[in-house]
């Protein structure tokens, strides 16, 4: 009998072993086999918008194909875009960033990347707020660094400059502040808010902005920006704008980040040793985002709220369910300790686990985000699959109550 020829093991870099991949993706595959099973999955973990690009922005996409507009482009991105998202941010906020300190990257999630690995040294400390939205703390590890987290439960999920006080380390060299947050919905006040960056600033920290919701705030919270901030201040603070959510843009890969030339520079150079640009095509499409009309956004917006309105309190007259309500992005967070035990789960995992196998409900343990005892359901969805939701909630409580 031949022996098999022995394969080589791959030798992962320590960076690779360090990194998990996103735990809330195991959950996304698992939904999928139950639909391919024909099984009826209502879906409230996706983390993007449930409607289409508007039609003027798919317009100038299809413009610039039609117009060939399909080579490299500069690795900072075309000046026009550059110039509408300084334009954006400037006239919003009363900020004066240029050309040079603005870079066009592929996603937010790209901009953070990019800002952590020019910044981060291995053995830094990187404070993130706990719970907070998963692949922070993956792109430290990556960073062969070490995510300090700040646990917000007892504020319900507020963060203070007070706290992050607390958990200043003498390794600290950067924080990560994500307002409106995935997943808890809060936004910080702009006088808290600046706090914590006075905070930073007086320990020698740098900071970076995580704006991918911006937009999608329910008044009474306020809509705010690194950017609005004094100039002393924004000298400290990348930050990491996204079209994905404001504008229905999630599979173009657009996103932005603005803050110092020589931090904007270092993303640059990342970018151009990497992914070159972000696509021809999009730069064009998000150009026409940025500066035609912006009543799409607000029709979302509008519709989230009606949602939200609705979604929140019925969540809450479910018994074992304590939800607040979210003052920003589009994700109730609710408090699930109580239903979990009523029914006989030990962990949100498990209750998750049970709504996804048995119920065909799809949700996001709060775990995946650092707060166990949660679950994350997003209500960019449909009013009746939010209602569905809420269903399929009550017939769960409803098994076990005998
Ligand atoms: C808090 C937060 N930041 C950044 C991103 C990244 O968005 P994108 O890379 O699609 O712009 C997301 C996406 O889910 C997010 O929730």
């Amino acid at each position: 009998m031949t022996q098999a020829p022995s394969l080589p093991v791959f030798p992962r870099s320590t960076r690779a072993q360090m990194t998990g991949f996103s735990s809330t993706a195991a959950v996304l595959q698992a939904a999928d086999k139950l639909r391919a099973q024909g099984v009826q999955v209502i879906d409230l973990g996706v983390g993007e918008p449930d409607f289409p690009t508007p039609e003027h922005i798919k317009a100038a996409g299809k413009q610039a194909l039609d117009e060939n507009f399909t080579k490299y482009t500069t690795s900072a991105g075309i000046v026009p875009l550059r110039q509408a998202v300084c334009d954006y941010i400037n006239g919003n906020f009363g900020s004066d960033y240029t050309l040079e300190q603005c870079c066009i990257v592929l996603g937010g999630k790209q901009g953070i990347f990019n800002a952590v690995m020019s910044l981060i040294n291995p053995g830094d400390d990187v404070l993130i707020e706990n719970p907070g939205w998963v692949s922070f703390p993956e792109i430290v590890h990556f960073a062969e660094a070490n995510p300090v987290r700040i646990n917000t439960e007892a504020t319900d999920f507020h963060l203070t400059a007070d706290m992050v006080k607390a958990a200043i380390t003498p390794k600290s060299k950067l924080i990560i502040i994500n307002s409106p947050s995935n997943p808890t919905g809060r936004v910080i006040a702009p006088a808290e808010y600046r706090k914590i960056i006075e905070t930073a600033a007086e320990h020698d920290m740098w900071v970076i902005s995580d704006e991918c919701y911006l937009q999608f705030v329910y008044a009474p919270a306020q809509v705010n920006s690194a950017a609005a901030l004094p100039p002393e201040l924004r000298a400290r603070v990348l930050v990491a704008g996204s079209l994905s959510k404001t504008y229905a843009m999630t599979g173009w890969r657009i996103g932005f980040t603005l803050g110092p030339r020589e931090w904007v520079a270092e993303v640059l150079k990342i970018q151009s040793q990497s992914a070159t640009q972000a696509a021809s095509i999009a730069q064009k499409a998000a150009i026409a985002a940025l500066t035609q009309s912006q009543d799409p956004v607000k029709q979302m917006l509008a519709e989230y709220q009606r949602r939200a309105d609705w979604f929140i309190p019925a969540l809450n007259e479910i018994p074992g369910i304590a939800c607040s309500r979210p003052e920003g992005a589009f994700y109730a967070f609710p408090n699930v300790k109580e239903l979990a035990r009523n029914c006989g789960y030990a962990t949100s995992k498990e209750l998750s686990h049970a709504l996804l196998h048995k119920y065909g409900l799809v949700t996001t343990d709060g775990a995946a985000f650092g707060a166990e005892g949660y679950l994350r359901l997003s209500f960019a969805n449909s009013m009746e699959a939010l209602q569905a939701a809420i269903e399929r909630l009550r017939q769960l409580v409803n098994d076990h109550r005998r």
